[in-house]
């Protein structure tokens, strides 16, 4: 992984150290948030870095933590992401303030979170990493990653008609990866997202027709 030019020689040193200690805890992650998503975040992230006044360190931190023992597959447990998190940074000797932020992105990354919390942080740290994720969740990506879900769920790929008791993968498009990209917070973000969209929507566009035999 491509680390940022910005960073000091301490957190340089400290950041490479974090990374080997945290790539193991995504070891049996399944893979729509296995290790291979924190380094597409973690690049996506770079790219929104570039154009954005944001502490690198902490962006970088903050995708490595994001999806650290995700309270889905750990019964709804929601303390073992902060925690652990925790542990690691202090171990590391990362600064308190720093501790604290990657802390709220831990906890208020994830599209749930978002959605019920009563105020998100607003630091562009955490902005930035919600953004790289959810760049992760649409375009070409986004689309494997959804059929990939839909089969380990054996969901029907796609159900033609009524949308409302639509469980199929095409639908997953219009409740979830449709309104994605009207909830990215940085420009740069809004800008690829954009153009991911448009992927989805000729992709969706062009498997409808295909579906009823008219391409
Ligand atoms: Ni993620």
């Amino acid at each position: 992984m491509e680390l940022p030019k910005s960073l000091s020689t301490k957190e340089n040193t400290q950041l490479k150290e974090i990374l080997a200690r945290v790539k193991t805890y995504y070891q049996d992650a399944e893979s729509g948030h296995d290790w291979l998503h924190i380094n597409r975040v973690w690049n996506n992230a770079l790219q929104i870095v570039k154009s954005e006044k944001a502490n690198a360190f902490v962006v970088c931190l903050g995708v490595l933590f994001h999806d650290i023992a995700d309270p889905k597959f750990y019964d709804g447990d929601t303390e073992i992401a902060p925690k652990l998190t925790r542990d690691i940074l202090e171990e590391f000797e990362v600064a308190e303030e720093h501790i604290q932020q990657v802390l709220d992105i831990v906890v208020f990354s994830s599209f749930s979170a978002s959605k019920t919390a009563e105020k998100l942080p607003d630091f562009i740290e955490f902005k930035i990493v919600q953004d790289a994720d959810r760049l992760d969740a649409i375009g070409a990506i986004g689309i494997a990653r959804t059929f990939n879900y839909g089969g380990y769920k054996n969901s029907p790929l796609y159900l033609p008609g009524d949308d409302s008791y639509n469980n199929s993968t095409i639908q997953h498009f219009y409740d979830k990866l449709f309104l994605l990209k009207d909830l990215m917070n940085t420009n740069a973000a809004k800008e690829i997202a954009s153009k991911r969209h448009e992927y989805m929507l000729a992709f969706v566009k062009q498997f409808k027709a295909e579906w009823e035999g008219k391409a």
